[in-house]
């Protein structure tokens, strides 16, 4: 049988600077997504890569002496290894200087002039260069960029515009459409109503060319202007799947995008920009755009060029790429700003990795070698013997489906809260049932039922760690004495309680979560 597809994407992000948890968290938030739906069934396409035209990167490139190619080559890997340190699990990586994004933009274009979508005008306002974003005289506030408070530049060029105008009817049906279908495109709600209340107020047509500058794909019908950098930017999304190339299978298998993740700060383009040029060029719109919050330290947005911004790597060299991945997804509610702290990730680390997660683990490992020989007990002879037993089971019937709600909402919170019931309860049940009394007692048949219930409650809770938390989640599979956690693909049936076999050889292995201590 042939599997569903899903196709998700990240914004491609800017080359002028390296990455940082701003951008590491739209990667983690999707990848977490990626993970779950291939354990779900389904056959996955994951999208992420560089934004690396435009004129903010040629600056960059400027600023430190090399040409733009050279600067946007050097840069690169230091993205494709965060991302191989957060075990980012795309499938395809796209930089926007590929031939593969050249042709497809290319191809783009000539589709927009031979439908008449674009025409040539004369551009006259202002430039903000670090959102890459034309601003009229009236958007400004004391003079600068509206979006980000920095300057802008006064620019008067000869360009091609997109007949973005004619589309405000067309999209605003198109938003309501949608969520009269139930299948809302833009969330979550609170940012489409701020979406509908622009294009209510009337959209202007926008220039998509620029001529001042070179380091961009030029345009195929006037090799003189380069495609302004956020329409070269957005095709990504289809030139990945090969759109305009001989090969566009990927494309039709692909394509609508299923979820697109955004930061709030890029949802017009997303949402309003972004379906209108594909509709001009007869392409369905993806089916959904969803765009994230902020994350602030001392109540600022973090950025690399505000200063406050720390390093993936710093955090993951002490909390390690779970801690890292978990906290982020765990304290913000994905969709609405959040602060973060170093004293909160600590807090959430010791408290729900080491103490629940990571204790829960050893001590019933420990316990299965000390009182079970090492190997996991057959099942007992009655499911539920005990009202403990029925809670604790029950509880773990309840998450597959909690999950996956909260999934289909992107509330990773609370998906992750779901699964903390069922790890908190095993622990809960594990002191109750003190399997090192039974022992004491003799009572054998007891003791396995409990270690064999508790065991089965942490093989269930580890396949919802695992797409927030994949190799952790892996290592506790291993250490059961079960196969590969990443194989899993039909996570609904595997969440099945009793399917832990008997004997399997378990491991305690070292502690998942040490303890981290304040001064470390
Ligand atoms: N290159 C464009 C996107 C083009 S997509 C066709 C861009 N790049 S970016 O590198 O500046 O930012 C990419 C994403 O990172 C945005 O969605 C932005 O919201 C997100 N973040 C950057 N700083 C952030 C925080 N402090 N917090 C959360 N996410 C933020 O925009």
């Amino acid at each position: 049988m042939t599997k569903p597809t899903f196709y998700l994407t990240t914004p491609i992000y800017y080359v002028n600077a390296e990455p940082h948890l701003g951008t590491a968290y739209t990667t983690i938030a999707a990848d977490a997504l990626a993970r779950y739906r291939r354990m779900t069934g389904y056959d996955v396409m994951f999208l992420t890569g560089l934004d690396e035209h435009g004129q903010k990167i040629a600056q960059a490139a400027e600023a430190a002496g090399m040409d733009p190619q050279s600067w946007v080559d050097a840069i690169a890997p230091t993205f494709t290894k965060t991302w191989e340190m957060l075990e980012i699990s795309n499938d395809d990586f796209i930089r926007t200087t590929q031939e593969r994004h050249t042709l497809g933009v290319q191809a783009f274009w000539q589709e927009l002039y031979d439908r008449g979508a674009v025409y040539q005008g004369r551009y006259e306002g202002w430039y903000c260069v670090p959102d890459e974003t034309f601003w009229s005289q009236e958007d400004l506030v004391d003079g600068m960029c509206p979006q980000c408070g920095r300057e802008v530049q006064f620019v008067s060029e000869d360009n091609w515009f997109f007949r973005l105008s004619d589309y405000q009817e067309r999209l605003l049906d198109f938003y309501e459409a949608r969520e009269a279908a139930g299948a809302p495109f833009i969330q979550p709600e609170t940012r489409r109503n701020e979406v509908v209340s622009f294009v209510r107020s009337g959209l202007k047509d926008l220039s998509i060319s620029r001529t001042t500058f070179s380091w961009g794909i030029p345009l195929p019908f006037a090799p003189d202007h380069v495609t302004y950098v956020w329409i070269d930017a957005l095709l990504n999304y289809i030139t990945a799947l090969g759109y305009g190339s001989d090969d566009h299978s990927a494309f039709d298998r692909y394509w609508p995008a299923d979820v697109q993740f955004v930061g709030k700060d890029i949802i017009r383009f997303h949402c309003v920009i972004w379906p209108a040029m594909l509709m001009a060029a007869g392409i369905e719109p993806p089916k959904s755009v969803f765009a994230h919050g902020f994350l602030l330290t001392k109540g600022e947005k973090m950025s690399k060029s505000k200063g406050n911004a720390q390093t993936p790597a710093s955090l993951v060299k002490k909390f390690g790429v779970d801690g890292y991945r978990y906290y982020f997804l765990r304290d913000v509610t994905f969709g609405q700003d959040g602060s973060i702290s170093m004293e909160s990730m600590v807090q959430r680390y010791n408290g729900d990795l080491a103490n629940d997660w990571g204790n829960l683990c050893s001590r019933l490992f420990n316990m299965t070698e000390k009182y079970l020989g090492g190997l996991t007990p057959p099942p007992p002879a009655r499911e539920c013997e005990t009202g403990a037993d029925c809670t604790l089971r029950s509880i773990a019937g309840f998450l597959p489906e909690k999950y996956e709600a909260a999934m289909r909402r992107l509330d990773y919170a609370s998906a992750l809260e779901a699964t903390w019931d069922l790890i908190k309860e095993a622990n809960r049940y594990i002191e109750a049932e003190a399997p090192w009394n039974l022992a004491k007692q003799g009572d054998d048949t007891r003791l396995s039922a409990v270690l064999y219930n508790a065991l089965e409650a942490v093989r269930i809770a580890a396949l919802f760690t695992a797409p927030v938390m994949p190799g952790t989640s892996s290592a506790v599979w291993q250490r059961l004495g079960l196969g590969d956690i990443e194989e899993v693909d039909d996570v609904f049936t595997e969440a099945q309680w009793g399917r832990l076999p008997a004997g399997l050889g378990v491991r305690k292995g070292e502690p998942l979560f040490p303890r981290i201590y304040e001064e470390d």
